[in-house]
């Protein structure tokens, strides 16, 4: 067994793949295609189910293991209304891992989880976070860094890592995410004990990504600093950051906030409708650029990885690349 694969074997074996890089959930991105190109190329894809409803993610699971007999997984958003009703769904076709993302888990989740037999997987922003999940029952967890593409938390994937995988990694398979783009990146994570790592704007240029030509483009001109953090306008309104590749559309999200901040004082909305609106927005937003192809107005979410990312590649010649990168750097 090489270096790598030694080092990889706890996260290995806990997703029940070849290597442990897991292409993170892209909402618009990570359907059927992409999610089955990872898993037969022997990462772990995961679908994003973002706004989807129960039957659109039972079509989207259903075509997804038509293309692969390897297993992925489904990322949940916690603030989703209908939040049990897809976790049945994936209970019924046997989901293996689902991935909760958006916050913390709302009462009950974790069980009803649990009870189909999946294992489950948070994000864990902080280490009281990642102590509580453990102690909850939680099977993995990803610590994803602010350089990370969509939404993001203020700090750095390197402050995360030093800070929680000394106290956490022994306990449960942990997973770093955000800014990664090379196998020496993936070498390091891993020797200070993660047992695998998570990439998103790595894999959005694959050839099997259904993302427009246009936003496939997007990426392959832009640079780190290029992929900015959402700012908030107003200290009423806490709106969670979202790094995306600066357009026109980033202004718009300005005045979107502003327009929402308004409701909010006429008392059109509460706090949780508004909040509500804005990640609708989102939603949107990255709709209109991943498929429309509006690169201007909408969404260009990337992380600051974005600069490594040159050309269209298939996600075997990707997966390839990071391993023998990982296994030069482990050797060196
Ligand atoms: C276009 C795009 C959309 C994303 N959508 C989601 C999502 O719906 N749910 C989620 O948990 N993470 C989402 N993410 C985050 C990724 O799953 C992943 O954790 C992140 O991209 C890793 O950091 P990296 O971009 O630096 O590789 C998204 C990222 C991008 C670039």
């Amino acid at each position: 067994m090489s270096n790598l694969e030694t080092l990889m074997r706890r996260g290995t074996d806990f997703l029940g793949c070849e290597t442990a890089i897991m292409c993170g959930a892209m909402s618009w991105v990570s359907e059927r295609n992409l999610v089955s190109a990872i898993s037969n190329a022997g990462g772990f894809g995961v679908i994003a189910c973002g706004a989807m409803t129960p039957e659109l993610l039972d079509t989207e699971i259903a075509e997804t293991k038509k293309l692969t007999d390897k297993p992925f997984g489904v990322n949940l958003i916690t603030m989703h209304p209908q939040l049990m009703d897809l976790i049945a769904t994936c209970g019924k076709h046997n989901v293996g891992h689902i991935v909760l993302a958006g916050g913390l888990p709302p009462k009950g989740s974790l069980e009803a989880i649990k009870e189909t037999g999946a294992k489950v997987i948070c994000f864990a922003p902080a280490t009281a976070l990642a102590k509580k999940f453990i102690r909850s029952g939680v099977d993995a967890l990803v610590i994803e860094g602010m350089e990370a593409g969509g939404h993001i938390g203020p700090v750095a994937t390197s402050v995360l890592a030093q800070e929680i995988l000394p106290i956490v990694a022994d306990q449960v398979p942990t997973f770093v995410a955000g800014g990664i783009a090379t196998g020496d990146m993936i070498a390091a994570y891993l020797e200070m004990g993660a047992s695998g790592v998570q990439l998103g704007t790595r894999f959005v240029c694959a050839h099997e990504s259904i993302a427009h030509p246009d936003f496939k483009k997007a990426f392959m001109r832009g640079n780190a600093r290029d992929a900015v953090a959402s700012v908030q306008i107003d200290p009423r309104l806490p709106v969670i950051p979202v790094r995306a590749l600066k357009n026109k559309g980033t202004e718009e999200f300005t005045a979107k906030q502003r327009e929402v901040a308004n409701k909010l004082d006429a008392g059109e909305v509460d706090m949780g409708e508004a909040q509500l609106e804005i990640e609708h927005y989102w939603a949107g937003a990255l709709r209109r650029a991943v498929i429309d192809g509006d690169v201007e107005n909408g969404s260009l979410m990337a992380g600051q990885s974005v600069g490594m990312v040159k050309a269209e590649e298939s996600v075997a010649e990707i997966i390839a690349a990071l391993i023998s990168e990982a296994e030069t750097a482990l050797a060196r």
